[in-house]
């Protein structure tokens, strides 16, 4: 005798369901540690490549120009510079910051290397790159304008992600702007970049003056 069993048809799937939501749960939970174990490392080498000292030493700052922390960050960069560039310069020399000269040379630097990069587009002799150093209330301002072939705006907010690079491989990779954020930063600072594509950028670097860390 062939006896019938009357059976829910909904059984079948809900037996599936009750194995797939733990199992799909453990796989979520695996790939957000996997992200949060690349952002972590990601973090670490910039650190790394940085050479970051403020966070833990601001005990061994020191007052300096900070028009000649630009003047040196400018020499170490046309190092690099690809032909006769057209420089103004406008500093006051009055303007002082509290900091280890070497770590916010490095993060100026990386700013003049990129405008630099950015003017080897434009026809020899033509690219103008502007620096100018003013204190503005309690800050110090720096503004670095090149009128390069700029950025375009999808790529914009993503400039200082660590490895984004529009350049080619080889060419850059992609943690300079990462660098000179987490260094302005951890001096209580703020940086911006405005830019036009096929007009140029402006860069602004802003720190506490002199006698203002908190
Ligand atoms: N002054 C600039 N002009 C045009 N593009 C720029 C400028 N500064 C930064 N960029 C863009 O931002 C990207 C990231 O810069 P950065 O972090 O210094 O990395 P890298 O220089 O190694 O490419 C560059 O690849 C470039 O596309
Ligand atoms: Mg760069």
């Amino acid at each position: 005798m062939v006896e019938e069993v009357a059976g829910d048809p909904t059984s079948g799937s809900m037996h599936i369901f009750f194995i797939l939501v733990p199992v799909l749960g453990i796989l979520v939970s695996a790939a957000f540690f996997a992200v949060s174990v690349v952002v972590d490392r990601i973090h670490s080498i910039v650190r790394e490549v940085g050479g970051f000292s403020s966070e833990n030493s601001r005990e061994d700052f020191l007052q300096t120009s900070f028009d000649q922390i630009v003047a040196c960050s400018l020499r170490i960069a046309q190092l690099n510079a690809p032909y006769r560039l057209m420089i103004e310069k406008n500093f006051d020399p009055e303007v002082r910051i509290d900091c280890h000269s070497e770590e916010i040379e490095r993060a100026v630097t990386n700013l003049l290397v990129n405008s630099m990069r950015a003017l080897e587009g434009n026809l020899p002799g033509t690219g103008h790159l502007a620096l100018a150093v003013a204190a503005i209330g309690d800050r110090a301002v720096l503004h670095v304008e090149d009128d390069g072939g700029g950025i375009d705006a999808e790529v914009l907010d993503r400039i200082f992600d660590p490895f984004f690079a529009t350049k080619p491989a080889g060419k850059g990779m992609g943690l300079g702007l990462a660098i000179s954020y987490h260094i302005v930063k951890g001096l209580g600072g703020d940086i911006r970049v405005c830019s036009v594509p096929g007009r140029g950028t402006s860069v602004s670097v802003e720190l506490p003056l002199a006698g203002r860390f908190q």
